[in-house]
């Protein structure tokens, strides 16, 4: 198997205000992390042309379709939608770019990447995933408001029917009620068996639920922090975690847990003076290489690279 190394990230120390890392990433970068580098890899539109939008109609058409496309998101767009994307297509935000009351549905395609973007008060879930394979979401930023109803909006990245290798990494999710789903019901098994999900150097802050809420599939949730959450990371009806080197601050309710019989392996986490109560399950090791943060240096590796950070 063969990637570009993306993240050949030259890191560049910015000398503004903010003293942070700053990430320099290409449109053109392929998936190098968990699930989505399997099986020939993910690479969205990597080598097609690139197309800028800045509006909501230019997003909705330049996305669609599964012809290869990359597509740069220049400026703030706002409206009531939610967007459809087709496969082999990179979606990457520039400068901050943000979509406000617009969310993005990624269904019954492959080979998607969506980096560098934020994506806020979506009536719907922000990011939808459905029946799809090979999707890496990336240095993204997913919020909402907790003053609404619980229910108003919905997930911020809810991943159903069967989906297969996707990655989230650096995805910063904060401020909302229901944050991370995979698998909708408690009676698809017959389709959820089979889904692979890896959650890696995300930041979950201030989210009332599902950080994530984990059904049927297997998933590697490894190096990733959690502050000030509710319930956390909830492996269910048969799910097969493995848990590795996370870091929970003292304000979360329950850092791991199970429910009708999920499990998970769980190795070097600092679950912040909480216990984990998911009995032990048969998923030890991640078929991909990994390279894990010790648990003490998760922390400065995630806060504030989580979210749409990069340079492209
Ligand atoms: C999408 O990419 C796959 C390979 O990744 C290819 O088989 C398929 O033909 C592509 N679809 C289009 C419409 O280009
Ligand atoms: C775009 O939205 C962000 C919030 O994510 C805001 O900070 C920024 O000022 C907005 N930019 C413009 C040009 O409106
Ligand atoms: C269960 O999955 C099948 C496809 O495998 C789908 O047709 C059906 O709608 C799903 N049922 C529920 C309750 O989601």
């Amino acid at each position: 198997m063969k990637f570009f190394a993306s993240f050949i990230a030259i890191l560049a120390v910015t000398v503004s205000a903010n003293p942070l890392l700053e990430k320099r990433a290409s449109v053109n970068d392929v998936a190098n992390i968990g699930y989505a580098t399997l099986n020939g890899g993910t690479s969205g539109g990597s080598g097609a042309a690139v197309v800028t939008v800045n509006s909501l109609s230019a997003l909705t058409s330049a996305v669609a379709g599964n012809t290869k496309k990359v597509v740069v998101i220049t400026g703030n767009i706002s409206g009531t939608a939610i967007v459809k994307v087709g496969g082999n297509t990179t979606i990457v935000g520039r400068n901050g770019a943000t979509l406000t009351g617009v969310g993005l549905r990624v269904l019954g395609v492959s080979n998607v990447i969506i980096r560098n973007l934020k994506i806020n008060k979506v009536v719907g879930d922000a990011i939808g995933v459905q029946e799809a394979s090979k999707v890496w979401i990336d240095h993204v930023e997913l919020w909402s408001d907790l003053t609404h109803d619980k229910d108003y909006y919905d997930g911020l990245l809810d991943i159903t029917h069967g989906v297969t290798e996707i990655t989230v990494s650096y995805v910063h999710f904060h401020t909302h009620y229901k944050g991370t789903l995979v698998g909708h019901s408690d009676s698809n098994s017959s389709e959820d068996t089979k889904m692979t999900v890896t959650y890696a150097y995300n930041y979950f802050r201030n989210i009332n639920s599902r950080t994530p809420s984990f059904r049927f599939g297997r998933g590697h949730i490894y190096n990733n922090v959690f502050d000030d959450n509710g319930d956390g990371i909830n492996t269910r009806v048969g799910a097969q975690l493995l848990v590795q080197n996370n870091v929970w601050n003292a304000g979360n309710k329950k850092p791991l847990y199970s429910t009708d019989q999920g499990y998970a392996v769980a190795t070097g986490n600092d679950f912040g003076g909480k216990s984990n109560t998911a009995p032990a399950g048969t998923f030890t090791s991640a078929p991909y290489p990994v390279s894990l943060i010790a648990t003490g240096s998760v922390r400065s590796a995630v806060v504030g690279q989580a979210g749409a950070t990069i340079s492209i």
